[in-house]
């Protein structure tokens, strides 16, 4: 790991934040992801499931929580299970969690090494009547892989028909989306190093720089800063690619002119910052550009303010949608005829408008959380709205990541990074 270790008492916490919402006689269990392979004897760098992580602390692939709060014998109320380290597997492997580090870690007092679950296990079940298992139960999750704890699923049903099953999804997405204090210093970390990496490039980018350059500088600025990289896939888009949502090619020139659109967060610890900014190739927003840039910058102005507990999230996004509405309308990209004609699914906004403003952030850049409950102080979100106009070969996205607070604007992890169109322009042309 590349991060400084977290206090436990995080995971103490947020252990008893879990089982104090269990059934009486309820046991639950979260596994590790698998180290997902590519072909011959090479692996994808490992990406440690995010629940036993929130749980446990334990970034460590083939480990297993339990939590058996009633458990009549109390060294086995949390137990993790651990593949088995020695001095000699450390030879090959490198540094895995002993016990005594994996209780450092965790504040878990019992821990196994693997080869004894099912012998342990085995005695917990018998003693237990409900099983938490923990599906995935994300609504964008869309994946055909079956993960370790898919497979640990199917074979529990079969070896324990009897049991009665229950989801941790509802208790974990209620549980992650309110941050602990710790949680928002690793969050601010992670802007922190993004910001770090904006900076970087904004003496860095040219006309006739490349895209994959400019990805290039971001990496090496957040590696250096003990992240492992980018939170999710990064997006630096110029000119018209700034129009594909998803676009992830990062292949093209940047051409005098155009602007780019960087949509590119740091992860630190696992949790993940997710920025956008826009700058112009050459230094300079045209006045166009910077009559749509300051559209859009408008709107987030306008939305984020209302990111206050009480908020109903799809109310938000609605409200939103007026806001930008009365902002095309201004840009002359919308008139009131398109406004009339408009189907209540699919208003006139959404044509240069298609994706939604804010999602949960934490763990996971599209983080769960409950999207039909209030939002409540503690819970981070992204703001980010835009603007693409594929006939003018521009897409404009602007977004931060703000923390909810008991009252008052939110708070912004990314307040330091510089958003305004013409304070982009001065240091861009202060080298
Ligand atoms: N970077 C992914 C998103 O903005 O949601
Ligand atoms: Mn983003
Ligand atoms: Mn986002």
């Amino acid at each position: 790991m590349k991060y400084d270790r977290i206090n436990k008492e995080l995971y103490i916490r947020n252990r008893s934040k879990f089982i104090s919402q269990l059934e009486e006689g309820a046991l639950a269990v979260f596994n590790s992801n698998d180290i997902y392979p590519i072909s011959a004897d090479s692996t994808m760098p490992f990406q440690q499931h995010r629940d036993i992580l929130y749980l446990s602390g334990v970034d460590q692939e083939e480990s297993i929580l339990v939590l058996f709060p009633g458990s009549k014998n109390e060294n086995h109320r949390e137990v993790l299970f651990l593949r088995e380290t020695n001095a000699h597997i450390a030879v090959w492997e490198g540094e895995k969690l002993d016990k005594q580090m994996a209780y450092e870690t965790s504040g878990i007092k019992t821990v196994y090494w693997l080869e004894q679950f099912q012998s342990i296990f085995k005695q917990m079940m018998a003693e237990a009547s409900t099983v938490y298992i923990n599906t995935n139960e994300h609504l964008r999750a869309n994946t055909e892989v079956e993960t370790r704890e898919d497979r640990f699923i199917k074979k529990l049903k079969i070896d324990y028909p009897a049991h009665q099953y229950r989801k941790s999804a509802p208790i974990m997405h209620r549980i992650r989306s309110a941050k602990e204090q710790e949680e928002l210093e690793l969050l601010q970390k992670a802007c922190t190093i993004t910001e770090a990496g904006f900076r970087r490039l904004l003496g860095f980018v040219q006309p006739g720089v490349w895209e994959y350059e400019i990805e290039a500088e971001l990496a090496h600025e957040f590696l250096r800063n003990r992240s492992k990289g980018f939170a999710y896939t990064p997006i630096v888009a110029s000119g018209k690619n700034a129009c594909v949502l998803h676009y992830i090619e990062n292949n093209k020139q940047c051409l005098d002119g155009d602007v780019i659109l960087l949509d590119v967060g740091a992860e630190y610890a696992n949790y993940a910052s997710d920025l956008t900014r826009c700058v112009p190739v050459n230094g300079r927003f045209t006045a166009r550009q910077k009559q749509v840039y300051n559209a859009v910058l408008n709107v987030k102005k306008e939305a984020e303010k209302l990111l206050v507990p009480g908020t109903i999230l799809a109310d938000y996004h609605k409200e939103v949608g007026n806001i930008m509405e009365r902002q095309l309308l201004d840009l002359g990209l919308i008139d009131q005829t398109d406004i009339k004609n408009q189907k209540p699914e699919w208003p006139a906004y959404k044509k240069y408008f298609m994706h939604g403003t804010s999602h949960f952030l934490g763990l996971d850049t599209h983080d769960v959380g409950i999207w039909n409950e209030p939002i409540q102080a503690g819970m981070v979100f992204t703001c980010e709205p835009g603007i693409y106009i594929p006939e003018e070969g521009l897409g404009i996205r602007l977004e931060d990541d703000l923390v909810v607070q008991a009252s008052g604007a939110p708070f912004n992890l990314m307040r330091n990074i510089p958003i305004e169109a013409d304070e982009i322009e001065s240091i861009m042309n202060s080298k």
